[in-house]
């Protein structure tokens, strides 16, 4: 079942298209991401899924019921920000109780829930806390609690880790992830970092100038990018441009680089045809000058302790390898061996 659809949703300001009508469906109880640079028009969707901003056109959808028109509070949603808007002179407990407050919600009823989501953020204990006496990442978990106490439908959450530091980024990555499946409630991340996205979402959608390119798992956005601008944000890779000079059976050969590339044969292609793919530097495996492979020279390797980045000068360009670092370090100048499979080159469409 789909908690939230977007169909054809487009947004104009002054004429500008900043969402060029997108279309998506979010799944119940889903951790959903919508990940893409500075922008790319990511809060403006979450924004339009709140009922903060109407589409231009297009409908948005939510548990079945049409949203457009109706007022952000008759939304079962719930929005959480990266700059906090917690009620600075109350505690902790009426922080997170002020919403059941207004809602006349009976005493006991309120105790319960209040103190439920206290322990669902860690939070027990710290009930008498002002807010302002507490640290970044714990506003952050009473943000986080004050949002889910009213049960709403979908949780939107916009960068909300954005302002804390990088060891409480991936700390509280992992708590919310986990208070998302406590929950079973659909939550939709907006952010522009691709390993928190990744590391969160059951699945991602990669948002580039307005458009939405491509929907899948961290995995299949990884393994299988469709389009040049996933495969470069998704990741590292080596983005190569090439001509298709055979295809047999199997396989098809691709000239690049100077190199002859051998990729898993296509239908959709024919031989003389221009292509760009993708190949990621750890596919590009590097032995001793003379083994099977191309042979090239070793521009630079730069040693990140786990991994090594290796640059290679390839006779029309360079490509980059990634291998794990106990490798003997090789030093610049020596001429090396890379080899990689057919299946590791993933052809890609032009970008929009
Ligand atoms: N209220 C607004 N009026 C005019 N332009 C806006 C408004 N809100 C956002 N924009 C523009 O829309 C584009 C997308 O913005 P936004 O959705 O905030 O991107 P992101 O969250 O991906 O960084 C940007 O070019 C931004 O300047
Ligand atoms: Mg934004």
């Amino acid at each position: 079942m789909d908690d939230v659809v977007l169909d054809a949703v487009e947004k104009r300001f002054g004429g500008v298209s900043v969402v060029n009508g997108i279309n998506l469906a979010i799944r119940k109880g889903e951790f959903f991401s919508l990940l893409g640079p500075s922008g790319c028009g990511k809060t403006t969707t979450l924004r339009m899924i709140a009922g903060l901003e109407g589409p231009s056109s297009g409908t948005v959808s939510i548990r079945g019921e049409r949203m457009n028109g109706v007022p952000i509070n008759k939304r079962p949603t719930n929005l959480v920000f990266q700059k906090l808007a917690l009620f600075p002179h109350l505690s902790v407990w009426d922080n997170v109780a002020f919403g059941l407050k207004l809602k006349k919600v009976p005493e006991a009823e309120l105790r319960a829930r209040v103190g439920e989501m206290l322990d669902l953020v860690r939070l027990s204990g710290f009930e008498k806390r002002s807010v302002t006496s507490l640290s970044g990442g714990q506003q952050q978990r009473v943000a986080i609690a004050r949002a889910i106490v009213n049960k709403p439908a979908v949780l939107l959450l916009d960068e909300p880790l954005g302002a804390l530091d990088l060891k409480l980024q991936t700390h509280l990555q992992e708590e919310l992830r986990r208070i998302q499946r406590e929950l079973g409630m659909t939550f939709v991340y907006v952010t522009h970092n691709q390993t928190e996205a990744m590391a969160m979402s059951d699945r991602v959608g990669v948002m580039n100038a307005g458009n939405l390119e491509q929907i899948g798992t961290p995995a299949d956005l990884y393994l299988r990018p469709r389009t040049e601008f996933v495969a470069g944000f998704v990741g590292q890779t080596n983005l190569i441009s090439g001509r298709i000079v055979a295809i047999d059976e199997q396989h098809m050969t691709i000239d690049a680089l100077g190199l002859s590339f051998v990729a898993r044969r296509r239908d959709d292609v024919t031989v003389g045809q221009a292509i760009t793919f993708s190949l990621r530097p750890e596919q590009v495996r590097i032995s001793a000058a003379g083994t099977a492979g191309a042979q090239m020279p070793l521009l630079d390797a730069t040693f990140f302790g786990a991994t090594a980045t290796y640059r290679l000068q390839a006779p029309g360009g360079v490509l980059t390898a990634q291998a794990h670092g106990e490798l003997q370090t090789m030093t610049a100048g020596a001429v090396v061996s890379a080899s990689w499979l057919p299946e590791a080159i993933v052809i890609l469409k032009a970008g929009t």
